[in-house]
Protein backbone atom coordinates (compact mmCIF):
# COMPACT_ATOMS: atom_id res chain seq x y z
CA UNK A 1 0.00 0.00 0.00
CA UNK A 2 1.22 3.35 -0.91
CA UNK A 3 2.32 5.86 2.17
CA UNK A 4 -0.31 8.32 2.43
CA UNK A 5 2.41 10.76 4.02
CA UNK A 6 5.34 12.20 2.84
CA UNK A 7 8.39 12.33 5.03
CA UNK A 8 10.72 14.54 3.77
CA UNK A 9 8.40 17.39 4.37
CA UNK A 10 7.88 15.62 8.13
CA UNK A 11 11.65 15.92 8.21
CA UNK A 12 11.91 19.44 7.28
CA UNK A 13 8.94 20.12 9.74
CA UNK A 14 10.90 18.60 12.75
CA UNK A 15 14.00 20.81 11.54
CA UNK A 16 11.85 23.96 10.93
CA UNK A 17 10.24 23.06 15.19
CA UNK A 18 13.86 23.08 16.23
CA UNK A 19 15.53 25.70 14.64
CA UNK A 20 12.89 28.41 13.80
CA UNK A 21 11.19 27.35 17.42
CA UNK A 22 13.27 26.45 19.83
CA UNK A 23 11.80 22.59 20.22
CA UNK A 24 14.66 19.32 20.19
CA UNK A 25 14.44 16.13 18.62
CA UNK A 26 13.89 13.97 21.42
CA UNK A 27 10.91 16.21 21.88
CA UNK A 28 9.27 15.82 18.65
CA UNK A 29 10.48 13.03 16.84
CA UNK A 30 8.65 10.22 19.09
CA UNK A 31 5.02 12.01 17.97
CA UNK A 32 6.32 12.30 14.36
CA UNK A 33 7.26 8.56 14.25
CA UNK A 34 3.60 7.54 15.28
CA UNK A 35 2.49 8.53 12.25
CA UNK A 36 5.11 6.91 9.62
CA UNK A 37 5.53 2.88 9.05
CA UNK A 38 8.12 1.09 11.21
CA UNK A 39 10.21 0.98 7.94
CA UNK A 40 9.95 4.64 7.97
CA UNK A 41 10.76 5.66 11.51
CA UNK A 42 14.04 4.86 11.49
CA UNK A 43 14.38 7.01 8.25
CA UNK A 44 12.63 10.01 9.73
CA UNK A 45 15.44 9.95 12.82
CA UNK A 46 18.43 9.98 10.41
CA UNK A 47 17.26 12.30 8.31
CA UNK A 48 16.50 15.20 11.28
CA UNK A 49 19.72 14.15 13.35
CA UNK A 50 21.72 13.84 10.06
CA UNK A 51 20.66 17.26 8.90
CA UNK A 52 21.67 18.85 12.83
CA UNK A 53 24.84 16.94 12.58
CA UNK A 54 26.30 18.56 9.63
CA UNK A 55 24.47 21.96 9.34
CA UNK A 56 26.78 24.35 8.69
CA UNK A 57 27.70 22.44 5.77
CA UNK A 58 24.17 21.98 3.92
CA UNK A 59 24.12 25.67 4.99
CA UNK A 60 26.56 26.80 2.93
CA UNK A 61 25.83 24.50 -0.17
CA UNK A 62 22.46 26.13 -0.58
CA UNK A 63 24.13 29.86 0.11
CA UNK A 64 26.51 28.82 -2.65
CA UNK A 65 23.37 27.15 -4.81
CA UNK A 66 20.70 30.23 -4.16
CA UNK A 67 20.91 34.06 -4.58
CA UNK A 68 18.10 34.91 -1.88
CA UNK A 69 17.36 32.25 0.52
CA UNK A 70 14.09 31.45 1.06
CA UNK A 71 12.77 33.61 4.38
CA UNK A 72 9.45 33.74 6.23
CA UNK A 73 6.61 31.20 5.37
CA UNK A 74 8.65 29.89 2.65
CA UNK A 75 11.90 28.82 5.42
CA UNK A 76 10.76 25.22 5.59
CA UNK A 77 11.29 25.06 1.91
CA UNK A 78 14.56 25.75 2.84
CA UNK A 79 15.20 23.08 5.58
CA UNK A 80 13.24 20.48 2.86
CA UNK A 81 16.43 21.12 0.27
CA UNK A 82 18.69 20.74 3.13
CA UNK A 83 16.67 17.08 3.78
CA UNK A 84 17.35 16.70 0.18
CA UNK A 85 20.51 17.86 0.04
CA UNK A 86 21.15 15.41 2.88
CA UNK A 87 20.23 12.19 1.22
CA UNK A 88 21.87 12.76 -1.94
CA UNK A 89 25.45 13.17 0.48
CA UNK A 90 24.95 11.22 3.51
CA UNK A 91 22.62 8.11 2.44
CA UNK A 92 22.56 5.60 0.04
CA UNK A 93 18.67 6.62 -1.03
CA UNK A 94 19.22 6.08 -4.74
CA UNK A 95 19.20 10.24 -6.50
CA UNK A 96 16.32 9.81 -8.14
CA UNK A 97 14.03 8.89 -5.82
CA UNK A 98 15.39 11.09 -3.08
CA UNK A 99 15.09 13.83 -5.21
CA UNK A 100 11.99 12.83 -6.62
CA UNK A 101 10.61 12.36 -3.10
CA UNK A 102 12.19 15.54 -1.86
CA UNK A 103 10.40 17.62 -4.40
CA UNK A 104 7.00 15.78 -3.88
CA UNK A 105 7.52 17.43 -0.54
CA UNK A 106 6.48 20.68 -1.72
CA UNK A 107 2.92 19.41 -2.95
CA UNK A 108 2.65 17.77 0.87
CA UNK A 109 2.90 21.42 2.29
CA UNK A 110 0.73 22.97 -0.17
CA UNK A 111 2.85 25.01 -1.93
CA UNK A 112 3.45 22.78 -5.64
CA UNK A 113 3.97 25.64 -6.88
CA UNK A 114 7.46 25.30 -5.46
CA UNK A 115 8.47 21.86 -6.90
CA UNK A 116 10.25 23.31 -9.66
CA UNK A 117 12.69 24.85 -7.63
CA UNK A 118 13.56 22.97 -5.48
CA UNK A 119 14.44 20.61 -8.10
CA UNK A 120 16.69 23.05 -10.07
CA UNK A 121 18.72 23.44 -6.83
CA UNK A 122 18.61 19.73 -6.06
CA UNK A 123 19.93 19.24 -9.87
CA UNK A 124 22.41 21.88 -9.89
CA UNK A 125 23.90 20.24 -6.44
CA UNK A 126 24.14 16.88 -7.92
CA UNK A 127 25.87 18.46 -10.90
CA UNK A 128 28.27 20.31 -8.76
CA UNK A 129 28.28 17.77 -5.75
CA UNK A 130 32.15 16.52 -5.93
CA UNK A 131 33.40 20.02 -6.56
CA UNK A 132 31.14 21.87 -3.64
CA UNK A 133 31.95 19.06 -1.14
CA UNK A 134 35.98 19.73 -2.08
CA UNK A 135 35.13 23.53 -1.66
CA UNK A 136 32.95 23.27 1.54
CA UNK A 137 36.01 21.93 3.34
CA UNK A 138 37.95 25.24 2.80
CA UNK A 139 35.20 27.61 3.51
CA UNK A 140 33.09 25.87 6.76
CA UNK A 141 34.04 25.60 9.98
CA UNK A 142 34.56 21.71 9.80
CA UNK A 143 33.88 20.85 13.52
CA UNK A 144 30.71 21.50 12.72
CA UNK A 145 30.05 23.47 16.42
CA UNK A 146 29.23 26.86 16.92
CA UNK A 147 32.12 28.83 18.31
CA UNK A 148 31.16 29.42 21.32
CA UNK A 149 31.05 25.84 22.02
CA UNK A 150 34.38 24.78 19.56
CA UNK A 151 35.89 27.31 22.13
CA UNK A 152 34.37 26.43 25.42
CA UNK A 153 35.81 22.85 24.43
CA UNK A 154 39.18 23.73 23.53
CA UNK A 155 39.79 25.86 26.50
CA UNK A 156 38.70 23.01 29.21
CA UNK A 157 40.71 19.68 26.81
CA UNK A 158 43.46 21.75 25.44
CA UNK A 159 44.96 18.45 24.73
CA UNK A 160 41.91 16.81 23.80
CA UNK A 161 39.21 18.79 22.05
CA UNK A 162 39.84 17.58 18.74
CA UNK A 163 38.83 13.78 19.53
CA UNK A 164 35.74 15.26 21.31
CA UNK A 165 34.18 17.06 18.50
CA UNK A 166 35.27 14.33 15.99
CA UNK A 167 32.64 12.16 18.51
CA UNK A 168 30.25 14.26 19.10
CA UNK A 169 29.92 14.38 14.93
CA UNK A 170 29.19 10.60 14.79
CA UNK A 171 26.73 8.63 15.41
CA UNK A 172 26.85 7.04 19.26
CA UNK A 173 26.72 3.55 19.62
CA UNK A 174 23.68 1.47 21.59
CA UNK A 175 24.22 0.85 25.39
CA UNK A 176 21.95 -1.83 26.83
CA UNK A 177 21.15 -1.90 30.59
CA UNK A 178 20.39 -5.67 31.43
CA UNK A 179 18.03 -5.80 33.97
CA UNK A 180 19.61 -8.34 36.57
CA UNK A 181 16.47 -9.13 38.22
CA UNK A 182 16.17 -10.79 34.81
CA UNK A 183 18.95 -12.50 33.84
CA UNK A 184 23.00 -11.62 34.03
CA UNK A 185 24.17 -9.51 31.75
CA UNK A 186 25.81 -12.68 30.14
CA UNK A 187 22.75 -14.62 29.98
CA UNK A 188 20.86 -12.14 28.09
CA UNK A 189 24.24 -11.81 25.58
CA UNK A 190 23.26 -15.14 24.53
CA UNK A 191 19.70 -14.59 24.49
CA UNK A 192 20.89 -11.86 21.81
CA UNK A 193 23.15 -14.25 19.94
CA UNK A 194 19.77 -16.28 19.68
CA UNK A 195 17.95 -13.22 18.34
CA UNK A 196 21.37 -12.33 15.92
CA UNK A 197 22.04 -9.53 17.35
CA UNK A 198 26.03 -9.37 18.04
CA UNK A 199 26.88 -7.35 21.10
CA UNK A 200 29.63 -7.12 23.71
CA UNK A 201 29.96 -6.79 27.64
CA UNK A 202 32.15 -4.10 29.17
CA UNK A 203 34.12 -4.67 32.05
CA UNK A 204 33.95 -1.80 33.51
CA UNK A 205 29.84 -2.09 34.38
CA UNK A 206 28.20 -5.26 35.31
CA UNK A 207 25.10 -4.82 33.55
CA UNK A 208 26.02 -2.99 30.33
CA UNK A 209 26.57 -4.57 26.49
CA UNK A 210 26.78 -2.60 23.52
CA UNK A 211 25.10 -3.60 20.12
CA UNK A 212 27.68 -3.59 17.42
CA UNK A 213 25.02 -2.74 15.14
CA UNK A 214 21.76 -0.20 16.98
CA UNK A 215 18.57 -1.99 16.39
CA UNK A 216 15.00 -1.21 16.97
CA UNK A 217 13.90 -1.89 20.68
CA UNK A 218 10.96 -4.09 19.55
CA UNK A 219 13.46 -6.55 18.62
CA UNK A 220 15.34 -6.21 21.89
CA UNK A 221 14.73 -10.06 23.32
CA UNK A 222 11.93 -9.06 26.65
CA UNK A 223 12.33 -5.67 26.32
CA UNK A 224 8.46 -5.43 26.87
CA UNK A 225 8.54 -7.42 29.97
CA UNK A 226 11.13 -5.03 31.33
CA UNK A 227 14.26 -7.44 30.75
CA UNK A 228 16.45 -4.50 29.12
CA UNK A 229 17.26 -0.75 28.99
CA UNK A 230 18.29 1.46 26.61
CA UNK A 231 20.89 3.65 28.41
CA UNK A 232 23.99 4.38 27.49
CA UNK A 233 27.01 3.02 29.64
CA UNK A 234 28.07 6.17 31.70
CA UNK A 235 24.93 7.00 32.70
CA UNK A 236 24.60 3.28 34.09
CA UNK A 237 27.60 4.44 36.34
CA UNK A 238 25.62 7.14 38.23
CA UNK A 239 22.81 4.63 40.05
CA UNK A 240 26.01 1.80 40.32
CA UNK A 241 28.08 4.84 42.20
CA UNK A 242 25.15 5.78 44.64
CA UNK A 243 24.87 2.59 45.57
CA UNK A 244 21.26 1.94 47.12
CA UNK A 245 20.51 -0.65 49.35
CA UNK A 246 17.02 -2.71 50.37
CA UNK A 247 14.95 -0.99 52.85
CA UNK A 248 16.95 2.42 52.48
CA UNK A 249 15.00 5.38 51.25
CA UNK A 250 16.45 6.99 48.32
CA UNK A 251 15.36 10.63 46.35
CA UNK A 252 15.69 10.97 42.85
CA UNK A 253 15.60 14.24 41.57
CA UNK A 254 15.56 15.49 38.08
CA UNK A 255 14.46 11.96 37.43
CA UNK A 256 12.72 12.06 33.84
CA UNK A 257 12.14 9.98 31.67
CA UNK A 258 13.30 7.21 34.48
CA UNK A 259 16.29 5.77 33.30
CA UNK A 260 18.06 6.14 36.59
CA UNK A 261 14.57 5.52 38.84
CA UNK A 262 14.73 2.38 37.08
CA UNK A 263 18.30 1.18 37.30
CA UNK A 264 18.00 2.45 41.39
CA UNK A 265 15.06 0.38 41.60
CA UNK A 266 16.80 -3.01 39.88
CA UNK A 267 19.97 -2.83 41.83
CA UNK A 268 17.70 -2.41 45.47
CA UNK A 269 14.37 -3.43 44.59
CA UNK A 270 13.56 -2.83 47.62
CA UNK A 271 14.20 0.33 48.57
CA UNK A 272 11.92 3.29 48.22
CA UNK A 273 12.32 5.48 46.10
CA UNK A 274 10.60 9.18 45.37
CA UNK A 275 11.19 10.70 42.14
CA UNK A 276 10.80 14.04 41.50
CA UNK A 277 10.94 16.18 38.34
CA UNK A 278 9.65 19.53 37.31
CA UNK A 279 8.19 18.56 33.76
CA UNK A 280 5.03 17.10 33.97
CA UNK A 281 4.95 16.09 30.46
CA UNK A 282 8.35 13.77 31.00
CA UNK A 283 7.09 12.52 34.64
CA UNK A 284 4.68 10.56 32.18
CA UNK A 285 7.91 8.53 30.94
CA UNK A 286 8.93 7.84 34.54
CA UNK A 287 5.51 6.16 35.03
CA UNK A 288 5.48 4.04 31.75
CA UNK A 289 9.41 3.07 32.31
CA UNK A 290 8.43 1.86 35.88
CA UNK A 291 5.27 0.14 34.71
CA UNK A 292 7.39 -1.71 31.99
CA UNK A 293 10.16 -2.73 34.10
CA UNK A 294 7.35 -3.56 37.05
CA UNK A 295 9.33 -1.89 39.71
CA UNK A 296 7.74 0.75 42.29
CA UNK A 297 8.35 4.03 43.15
CA UNK A 298 6.11 7.55 44.38
CA UNK A 299 6.68 9.63 41.47
CA UNK A 300 5.72 13.60 41.87
CA UNK A 301 6.26 16.47 40.04
CA UNK A 302 8.37 19.61 41.68
CA UNK A 303 10.65 21.75 41.41
CA UNK A 304 14.09 20.70 43.06
CA UNK A 305 14.74 24.14 44.54
CA UNK A 306 11.18 23.83 46.49
CA UNK A 307 11.65 20.65 48.68
CA UNK A 308 9.55 21.30 51.34
CA UNK A 309 6.74 21.15 48.68
CA UNK A 310 7.07 17.60 47.82
CA UNK A 311 9.44 16.38 50.63
CA UNK A 312 7.31 17.46 54.15
CA UNK A 313 9.94 17.18 56.49
CA UNK A 314 11.65 13.26 54.98
CA UNK A 315 15.12 12.99 55.28
CA UNK A 316 16.79 10.22 53.19
CA UNK A 317 19.90 7.84 53.11
CA UNK A 318 20.87 8.24 49.79
CA UNK A 319 20.10 11.39 46.91
CA UNK A 320 20.83 11.17 43.02
CA UNK A 321 21.03 14.65 41.87
CA UNK A 322 20.81 14.14 38.01
CA UNK A 323 21.03 17.92 37.70
CA UNK A 324 20.09 19.51 34.60
CA UNK A 325 22.84 20.98 32.04
CA UNK A 326 24.34 21.69 29.22
CA UNK A 327 24.08 18.30 27.66
CA UNK A 328 27.12 18.94 25.83
CA UNK A 329 28.57 15.16 26.44
CA UNK A 330 25.73 14.00 24.43
CA UNK A 331 25.82 16.18 21.87
CA UNK A 332 26.28 12.67 19.41
CA UNK A 333 22.84 11.78 20.63
CA UNK A 334 21.64 15.10 20.45
CA UNK A 335 22.74 17.23 18.20
CA UNK A 336 20.04 19.66 17.94
CA UNK A 337 22.17 20.70 21.14
CA UNK A 338 24.47 22.67 19.30
CA UNK A 339 21.82 24.82 18.06
CA UNK A 340 19.54 24.91 20.54
CA UNK A 341 22.25 26.04 23.34
CA UNK A 342 23.01 29.58 23.79
CA UNK A 343 26.78 30.83 25.53
CA UNK A 344 24.42 32.43 28.09
CA UNK A 345 22.62 29.24 28.74
CA UNK A 346 25.36 28.21 30.63
CA UNK A 347 25.86 31.04 33.56
CA UNK A 348 22.16 30.18 34.30
CA UNK A 349 22.59 26.37 33.86
CA UNK A 350 25.05 26.52 36.37
CA UNK A 351 22.99 29.10 39.10
CA UNK A 352 19.64 26.60 38.84
CA UNK A 353 22.13 23.46 39.68
CA UNK A 354 23.75 25.85 42.51
CA UNK A 355 20.42 26.36 43.77
CA UNK A 356 18.92 22.85 43.81
CA UNK A 357 22.04 21.17 45.75
CA UNK A 358 21.81 23.64 48.24
CA UNK A 359 18.14 23.47 48.44
CA UNK A 360 18.68 19.43 48.67
CA UNK A 361 21.58 18.79 51.06
CA UNK A 362 19.36 19.38 54.43
CA UNK A 363 17.05 16.75 53.16
CA UNK A 364 20.21 13.70 53.05
CA UNK A 365 20.51 12.04 56.71
CA UNK A 366 23.68 12.55 58.54
CA UNK A 367 26.61 9.90 57.07
CA UNK A 368 23.90 10.03 53.69
CA UNK A 369 25.39 9.18 50.65
CA UNK A 370 24.66 12.30 47.87
CA UNK A 371 25.50 11.87 44.05
CA UNK A 372 25.61 14.87 41.94
CA UNK A 373 25.65 13.98 38.19
CA UNK A 374 25.48 15.69 34.75
CA UNK A 375 25.60 14.91 30.93
CA UNK A 376 27.71 17.76 30.99
CA UNK A 377 32.16 18.33 29.75
CA UNK A 378 32.39 21.43 30.89
CA UNK A 379 34.17 22.44 34.23
CA UNK A 380 31.76 25.00 35.24
CA UNK A 381 28.87 22.85 35.73
CA UNK A 382 31.09 19.64 37.06
CA UNK A 383 34.50 20.00 39.14
CA UNK A 384 33.73 24.08 39.95
CA UNK A 385 30.10 23.32 40.75
CA UNK A 386 31.22 21.19 43.32
CA UNK A 387 34.93 22.58 45.09
CA UNK A 388 32.36 25.66 45.45
CA UNK A 389 29.65 23.35 47.57
CA UNK A 390 32.38 21.85 49.09
CA UNK A 391 33.62 25.37 50.08
CA UNK A 392 30.43 26.07 51.18
CA UNK A 393 29.49 23.03 53.81
CA UNK A 394 32.27 22.08 55.42
CA UNK A 395 29.83 19.29 56.25
CA UNK A 396 30.31 17.62 53.10
CA UNK A 397 33.05 15.20 51.90
CA UNK A 398 33.87 13.80 49.03
CA UNK A 399 33.87 10.06 49.18
CA UNK A 400 35.28 7.91 46.58
CA UNK A 401 35.69 10.37 43.34
CA UNK A 402 38.35 12.76 44.21
CA UNK A 403 39.80 15.40 45.89
CA UNK A 404 38.80 19.39 46.24
CA UNK A 405 41.32 19.97 43.25
CA UNK A 406 39.36 17.18 40.94
CA UNK A 407 36.11 16.55 43.15
CA UNK A 408 34.99 14.14 40.53
CA UNK A 409 35.11 11.50 37.77
CA UNK A 410 34.85 13.31 34.28
CA UNK A 411 34.37 11.31 31.20
CA UNK A 412 34.68 12.79 27.80
CA UNK A 413 32.77 10.76 24.85
CA UNK A 414 34.81 8.31 22.87
CA UNK A 415 33.54 6.64 19.89
CA UNK A 416 32.63 3.44 20.83
CA UNK A 417 32.66 4.01 24.99
CA UNK A 418 30.35 5.98 27.03
CA UNK A 419 28.58 9.51 26.49
CA UNK A 420 30.53 12.06 28.22
CA UNK A 421 28.98 12.84 31.87
CA UNK A 422 30.43 13.78 35.54
CA UNK A 423 29.76 12.15 38.79
CA UNK A 424 30.44 13.47 42.35
CA UNK A 425 29.89 11.87 45.34
CA UNK A 426 29.70 13.43 48.55
CA UNK A 427 28.46 12.22 52.21
CA UNK A 428 27.37 14.22 55.05
CA UNK A 429 29.67 14.22 58.50
C1 LIG B 1 19.43 15.06 32.72
S1 LIG B 1 17.71 15.09 32.76
C2 LIG B 1 17.35 13.77 33.85
C3 LIG B 1 17.50 12.39 33.29
C4 LIG B 1 17.00 11.31 34.25
N1 LIG B 1 17.63 11.37 35.54
C5 LIG B 1 17.16 9.90 33.71
O1 LIG B 1 18.11 9.22 34.05
O2 LIG B 1 16.33 9.47 32.90
C6 LIG B 1 17.41 16.50 33.76
C7 LIG B 1 15.99 16.66 34.24
O3 LIG B 1 15.94 17.78 35.13
C8 LIG B 1 14.62 18.27 35.12
N2 LIG B 1 14.62 19.59 35.78
C9 LIG B 1 15.03 20.78 35.29
N3 LIG B 1 14.90 21.74 36.23
C10 LIG B 1 14.40 21.14 37.34
C11 LIG B 1 14.04 21.61 38.64
N4 LIG B 1 14.18 22.88 38.98
N5 LIG B 1 13.54 20.72 39.52
C12 LIG B 1 13.36 19.42 39.18
N6 LIG B 1 13.70 18.92 37.96
C13 LIG B 1 14.22 19.77 37.06
C14 LIG B 1 14.28 18.26 33.64
O4 LIG B 1 12.88 18.26 33.45
C15 LIG B 1 14.95 16.96 33.17
O5 LIG B 1 14.01 15.92 33.13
Amino acid sequence: MKNTYNLRSIAAKAITQVLDQGQSLSTIIPELQQRVSDKDKALLQELCFGVMRVLPQLEWFINQLMAKPLKGKQRIFHYLIMVGIYQLIYTRIPAHAALAETVNGAIDLKRPQLKGLINGVLRQFQRQQQELVERANNHINQYLHPKWLLERIQKAYPQSWQNIVDTNNQKPPMWLRVNQLHHTANEYLTLLKEANIEAELDTSHPSAARLLTPCPVNVLPGFDQGWVTIQDRSAQGCAELLNPCNGESILDLCAAPGGKTTHILEIAPKSKVLAIDIDTQRIKRVKENLQRLNLHAVVKTGDGRLPHEWAADEQFDRILLDAPCSATGVIRRHPDIKWLRRNEDIDQLVILQSDILEAIWPYLKKNGTLVYATCSILPEENSEQIQSFLERHTDATLSETGTLENPGIQIIPEAIGGDGFFYARLTKQ
